[in-house]
């Protein structure tokens, strides 16, 4: 196979958050590395199921197929999408969280705008017309009312910031702290229960707006220009566009046991992302969540005909999925659904070991998956 076409790429020497940046900067770059390197510099993000660590065989697996233009489906954290982006691809994200999407819109779709001092200045000032949603739902659930109060604050001088891509970096800052912040990065248990959890470390010690202020910073480096029209959508995998050279899917699979909910473990940074906004609070819920969002493919029943949704849509497409051991359907069930619509199906395999969003009493043995990757073509 032909290898695939990688443009100059951007090193991402940046200049720090300084005084006298205007708040419109935008950044290009004009040293360059090679695309792993690049894509190694993404941060990391407290995200079930993140592939940040299999970047290095992901690279590997997508540099044996041509593309220009490239879908992450199911984006998550996006350090896939920003490798497709280092690659020298065209690149389109997806996922039907808002956190999700903010934090591709911030760092994938971006072509480098990012805030100066005068717009951190305004987003820190105290605003009197500020809302107190998240303080009077959260207080004694999550974190310090204070902490709480700043969030809203932070949320209500958000309007300021007349630039899209400028607002997703702030909500992806925002949401990054409070992810930082709570104990193990989950939000199922309240302050009483996570307070166990408590070891001294120095993300627990940290306020909020230490956080915030420490995540604005580090995301400055992040979004570059490369002079192609990315873009990050937020909606159901099935609703999207179609024409992509290569599409990435990573879906939740229906686990084998605990369960693979994304709004029960991070409710409040998807709440966090819109304000709440189109979402109901289970007023019933300890931790006040929201309601589950519902995905064909966490339930038995309809995760195959899911599957084979996915693929007839994408047929025309590379797809390359992923896939761990740990999940239903079964590897030759999905290698038999995508022969459906591929005339060669190839599948590469690595070792894994997830590090979040397995439970504490889960064993070792049981967080070590196997991981594949389903490649039609
Ligand atoms: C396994 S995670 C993706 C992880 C990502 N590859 C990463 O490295 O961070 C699956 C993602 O699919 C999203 N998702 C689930 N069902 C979806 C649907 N029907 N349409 C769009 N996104 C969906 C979830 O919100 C979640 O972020």
């Amino acid at each position: 196979m032909e290898v695939p076409r990688q443009i100059v790429l951007p090193g991402l020497e940046r200049t720090h958050l300084r005084e006298g940046i205007e708040s419109d900067t935008v950044l290009r770059v004009d040293s360059y590395r090679d695309p792993l390197s690049v894509a190694l510099r993404y941060p990391q993000f407290r995200f079930m199921g993140s592939k940040h660590r299999l970047l290095p065989w992901l690279y590997e697996v997508f540099s044996s197929i041509p593309f220009h233009t490239a879908l992450d489906g199911f984006s998550g954290s996006g350090c896939v999408a920003y490798l497709l982006k280092a690659m020298g691809a065209t690149v389109t994200t997806n996922d039907y969280l808002h956190f999700a999407y903010h934090i591709a819109n911030a760092l994938v779709a971006n072509p480098g705008r990012v805030l100066g001092t005068t717009d951190l200045d305004q987003l820190l000032r105290e605003n009197e017309e500020a809302l107190h949603f998240i303080e009077d739902t959260f207080s004694g659930i999550f974190f310090t009312p204070e902490e709480l109060r700043f969030l809203d604050n932070v949320w209500a001088n958000l309007g300021l910031i007349d630039d899209e891509f400028k607002r997703s970096l702030v909500i992806t800052a925002m949401c990054r702290a409070a992810l930082k912040r709570q104990p193990r990065g989950v939000f199922t248990v309240a302050n009483g229960k996570a307070a166990r959890y408590h070891d001294g470390r120095r993300d627990l010690r940290l306020t909020l707006r230490e956080h915030f202020i420490e995540s604005m910073e580090l995301l400055r480096s992040v979004p570059y220009d490369d002079g192609r029209p990315h873009r990050a959508f937020c909606m159901d995998v099935f609703d999207l566009p179609v024409e992509y050279d290569l599409v990435y899917l990573d879906p939740p699979y229906v686990p084998r046991s605990d369960d693979n909910c994304y709004i029960k473990r991070y409710h409040f940074v998807e709440g966090l992302a819109c304000y709440w906004h189109g979402y109901e609070i289970l007023r019933s819920s300890k931790v006040r969540k929201i309601k589950k969002k519902y995905t064909p493919f966490s339930y038995r029943r309809t995760a195959i005909p899911a599957f084979d949704q996915l693929f007839r849509k994408f047929a025309e497409s590379v797809i390359v999925l992923s896939y761990s051991s740990n999940g239903y359907p079964d590897l030759e069930v999905l290698i038999s659904l995508l022969r459906r619509y591929k005339s060669r199906v190839e599948v590469f395999e690595a070792e894994h070991r997830y590090h979040y969003g397995t439970h504490d009493r889960v064993r070792p043995e049981r967080a070590l998956v196997r991981e594949f990757l389903i490649i039609g073509a």
